[in-house]
């Protein structure tokens, strides 16, 4: 199509119109829709909705296909609409929530996973998805922590372009989606862990920490980027034109449609960065913000603007061919529908190949935190307590797309098709309130069932819903009626594992000297059951390692593993006058790129092939892993630098580079990294990127909190 020509064709209107997004339902009603529609809401005319160039939130293959045939009869130009969705984790087969794939530090198995998601998705009658969200978190009380892969700019960097990879693939290819990389930009780093709260940094941290990830997006050829909610220095992102502008396009390259999130140009007035709606298009249109998602300030504004010489008519043209080279890309002009097919939709949905590949994102994504011997359960048991709420419910966390609860395999379920012969018991324990208080009659009687089982597996946590969107919590402690609970069944039965459903880092202290085993499985999604039984019963092997820090204490947080040093660091101190608390340490429970597996493996000494380099050269490090144990599994490497002195205060330690090995009983073998410039660099005072000459550690383990590291110097 020429994308050029059509552009001509078009009136002023019918541009402007083009850059709005509402949901489906205003163009045709999904079942349930209700009559009205959000449509009146934003009080818009029959031609300015007909000229419209997206929406969201179709509710199947017959609704899209639906809603583009109306459009196509209503659009003067005949122009296909873009049809966007969450698919976050799954369209309709789920694997586990992000901050679970961040955990199984394997790109290839998120990969696969966002491939799934796109073929499902695609068949559903969607074009793009606002997928991958890359924010990186640190906040253990934002809601939001569950669709993050977690605290490490570069662990979430490389997670990022394997979405981007897996959902986009080769986008003339009707199977894929385009991807929307989201919410750029540092939206997970609003104050307090409160959702949509400002954000407030030095340009330093945010290029350190909180870009890489959306630039590995960028850089994996991402169709789309979204705007984030939040300012960054008091300015909202879908008006700052230094981020979309400046760094996006000009730094980045970057050239697809930039899209707000949900009236996000609406609430520009709410921040007071604008007098109103008018204001609004004004403010979005110079930062080249191109979709304006369910709002009107772009489409009651931006004619009157043009008309006053305020907004230049060819900025509203970029904006439009921007959203039209994208359906070219699409092909939507050529086929509007796309892969939009019913019955293709349905044969998808949770069949057994993507139930095979979202099990697997689940096995992988599990962290074993504790085991004393407990795990894994003999297959042999005849007799086994299964102790919560969340025993027989669905854990499919937010952001679930079309995924059904109940559609989900529970542990029940799991553990009764691996063990079909044994007597299951059930007892709920508490009921999954936040800050619930115990019930000693439901704690009675789950002790009962524990008392007369061989093994007790105690299902814990939080639910779906109390993580997520609007979804933050002051207190990020396990109620007292859980922690009552797990004290009084591990009392009963020894043979106790813990199975913890978490869409962030919840405080376990006060369990886990009492637990024997304990694991978390996150949200893990449509397979969530069977995962979690095969691991429980050793089918499958830990791997996990864990993407975000385990506070110690809710006191503690923000608290990551890349910290800076200080002047007062508790490391070596003499006397009480150190960074760190009165009342508690600076230790977290779990460290980040912690996590057990029923394997044991010894990790050598590092071997460098020098102790100095240059620029223009490398250094190769090399280590040896072994397999200590009689159970095959799979060791992460993790290599982590420290530059020591820096012309600014560099963190501790920086994740640089992973390797996940499978190593058989008693195998060994040689894991080895090339240590470059590139790895060096960091925004310096000067604001440059770049490496600066001097004394770096390089530490190499299968977790953070190792202290093992050798010199290297760069000159
Ligand atoms: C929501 C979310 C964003 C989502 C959008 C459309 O408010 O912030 O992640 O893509 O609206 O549903």
């Amino acid at each position: 199509m020429d994308v050029k020509a059509l552009l001509n064709q078009m009136t002023l209107e019918q541009k402007v119109a083009h850059l709005s997004q509402f949901i489906a339902r205003c163009i045709v009603h999904d079942e349930g829709g209700d009559i009205t529609g959000p449509s009146r809401n934003l009080s818009l005319t029959d031609e300015e909705l007909a000229s419209c160039g997206s929406v969201l939130n179709v509710a199947g293959a017959e609704h899209s296909i639906a809603t583009q045939k109306r459009h196509l009869e209503m659009d003067p130009n005949k122009i296909p609409l873009l049809i966007m969705h969450d698919v976050i984790h799954g369209w309709r087969t789920l694997y586990p929530i992000q901050l679970g794939l961040g955990a199984t530090w394997d790109t290839d198995i998120v990969e696969r996973c966002s491939r799934m998601s796109a073929r499902e998705a695609s068949a559903g009658g969607v074009h793009v998805t606002f997928a991958p969200m890359v924010d990186l978190v640190r906040d253990a009380r934002w809601g939001r922590n569950m669709e993050s892969c977690g605290e490490d700019p570069y662990l979430c960097a490389r997670m990022s372009e394997a979405q981007v990879k897996g959902f986009q693939g080769d986008l003339g290819d009707k199977t894929s989606v385009c991807a929307c990389v989201k919410h750029f930009a540092a939206y997970g780093a609003a104050e307090g862990g409160r959702d949509y709260n400002s954000v407030d940094m030095s340009e330093h941290t945010l290029r350190e920490y909180y870009l890489p990830a959306y630039k590995a997006a960028v850089d994996a050829g991402v169709g789309m980027v979204m705007a984030s909610f939040n300012t960054i220095n008091g300015v909202p992102s879908i008006a700052n034109k230094w981020l979309l502008d400046d760094i996006l396009r000009g730094e980045w390259g970057f050239n697809g449609p930039i899209i707000s999130d949900y009236s996000a140009f609406r609430e520009l007035k709410n921040h007071g960065f604008s007098t109103g709606n008018k204001e609004s298009a004004r403010l979005a249109i110079e930062a080249t913000a191109d979709i304006e998602m369910m709002s009107n300030c772009y489409v009651k504004n931006l004619c009157e603007l043009v008309a006053e010489g305020v907004v230049k008519e060819s900025q509203i043209d970029e904006c439009v061919l921007r959203i039209l080279e994208l359906k070219n890309k699409l092909g939507l002009f050529e086929n509007p529908y796309r892969n939009a097919d019913p019955e293709l939709e349905k044969a998808l949905a949770l069949c057994e190949e993507h139930r095979a590949i979202v099990r697997e994102a689940a096995e992988k994504s599990a962290v074993l935190l504790k085991n004393d011997g407990v795990l894994p359960l003999s297959a042999d048991l005849t007799k086994i307590a299964i102790i919560g709420p969340y025993a027989n419910m669905g854990m499919i966390g937010a952001w679930a797309c079309h995924g059904i609860a109940d559609e989900a395999v529970t542990v029940y379920e799991g553990v009764r098709a691996l063990n079909p012969n044994a007597t299951i018991t059930l007892a709920e324990g508490f009921k999954g309130d936040l800050n619930e208080e115990p019930d000693y009659k439901m704690i009675k009687e789950a002790v009962k069932v524990a008392k007369k089982a061989q093994a007790v597996i105690l299902c814990i946590g939080e639910l779906s819903e109390q993580s997520g969107e609007a979804r933050s919590r002051a207190d990020i402690n396990m109620s007292k009626a859980q922690i009552e609970l797990v004290k009084e069944v591990c009392k009963a039965n020894k043979n106790t594992v813990c199975v913890v459903f978490n869409g962030r880092p919840i405080i376990l202290t006060d369990i886990i000297d009492t637990v024997p085993a304990i694991f978390t499985a996150w949200q893990p999604g449509t397979e969530g059951g069977n995962a979690i039984a095969n691991l429980i019963f050793g089918k499958a092997n830990f791997e996990g390692k864990l993407p975000m820090t385990f506070p110690r204490h809710q006191g503690q947080v923000p608290l990551y593993y890349n910290y800076l040093n200080t002047g007062r660091p508790v490391v070596g101190a003499k006397d009480r006058f150190y960074s760190g608390y009165i009342d508690e340490t600076n230790d977290p429970l779990f460290p980040f790129g912690y996590g057990l597996s029923y394997s044991s493996f010894e990790i050598g000494k590092p071997e460098f092939s020098a102790n100095e380099m240059t620029r223009e050269d490398s250094v190769t490090v090399s280590i040896k892993v072994k397999n200590t144990s009689d159970v095959a599994g799979k060791a992460t490497l993790q290599l982590y630098i420290r530059d020591l002195y820096a012309s600014l205060t560099r963190p501790v330690k920086e994740l640089k580079a992973f390797k996940k090995l499978s190593l058989d009983a008693g195998e060994e073998q040689t894991v080895s990294f090339e240590i470059t410039e590139e790895m060096l660099k960091f925004h310096t005072a000067s604001g440059k990127y770049e490496a600066e000459n001097g004394e770096f550690r390089i530490f190499v383990s299968d977790c953070s909190n190792t202290e093992e590291y050798a010199t290297l110097i760069l000159k």
